[in-house]
């Protein structure tokens, strides 16, 4: 079975959605930047290992990503998965998990990388949002898409109703990830991702919808 590392920062819902899923891995340990992180009371609710690094106890981001990854590999992971973990990682700690390490995030890269998506969104005035599930690379907010869940914006939406409506989205994209990394369905091949799943439709996504 392969041996999955969670990395988080604060609230860990995805974490929870993952942990939830019973997907065919092995969480080895869920590890948070800080200690007052709201994930790590609720992994340990799920019996998993959780370990603090606090990015605070190191005087430089290049030896918190050395401390961060000698504590990763004590657990041997297969798979590295940040889930809301807020920090900007080194190109060294990047390319140690090359293709081991994904993320999610709340908009439809290339749209929107960076903080405050949806407030961006609503700036923007897009008529579809949503989030993505890609493979991470040194460029923050970039690298090979694995999934995106697209979601219509309402008129009457403030960023946090737009938020609720996305991250209902990516709990149930991001365990999906995890389980065909599991199974072994993700390739990249020059920068892409192939996959090997059925493709459940090829109907289009509108927003507004069209009778
Ligand atoms: C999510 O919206 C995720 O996409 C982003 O940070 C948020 C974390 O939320 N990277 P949670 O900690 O998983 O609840």
């Amino acid at each position: 079975m392969k041996r999955v590392v969670i990395l988080i920062s604060g609230r860990g819902s995805n974490m929870q959605a993952i942990l939830e899923a019973k997907l065919p891995v092995e969480i080895t340990a869920v590890i948070s930047n800080r200690p007052e992180a709201k994930g790590l009371e609720i992994a340990a609710q799920h019996g998993i290992q959780t370990v603090v690094v606090d990015h605070r106890k190191h005087p430089s981001r290049g030896q918190f990503d050395a401390a961060l990854a000698e504590k990763i590999d004590s657990f041997q992971p297969d798979l590295v998965v940040l889930a809301g973990f807020m920090r900007i990682l080194t190109e060294d700690f990047v390319n140690r998990y090359q293709g081991r390490l994904i993320n999610i995030h709340p908009a439809l890269l290339p749209a929107f990388p960076g903080l405050d998506t949806h407030e961006k969104a609503l700036q923007e005035g897009v008529r579809i949002h949503g989030c993505t599930v890609h493979f991470v690379t040194p460029t923050v907010d970039h690298g090979p898409i694995i999934s995106q869940a697209a979601v219509p914006v309402l008129p009457s939406d403030t960023p946090d109703t737009l938020a609720a409506r996305v991250l209902e989205q990516e709990h149930l994209i991001y365990p999906e990830a995890i389980r065909w990394f599991a199974e072994g369905r993700l390739h990249l091949e020059q920068n892409r991702v192939e996959m090997n799943i059925l493709q459940a439709s090829t109907y289009s996504l509108r927003s507004p919808w069209s009778a």
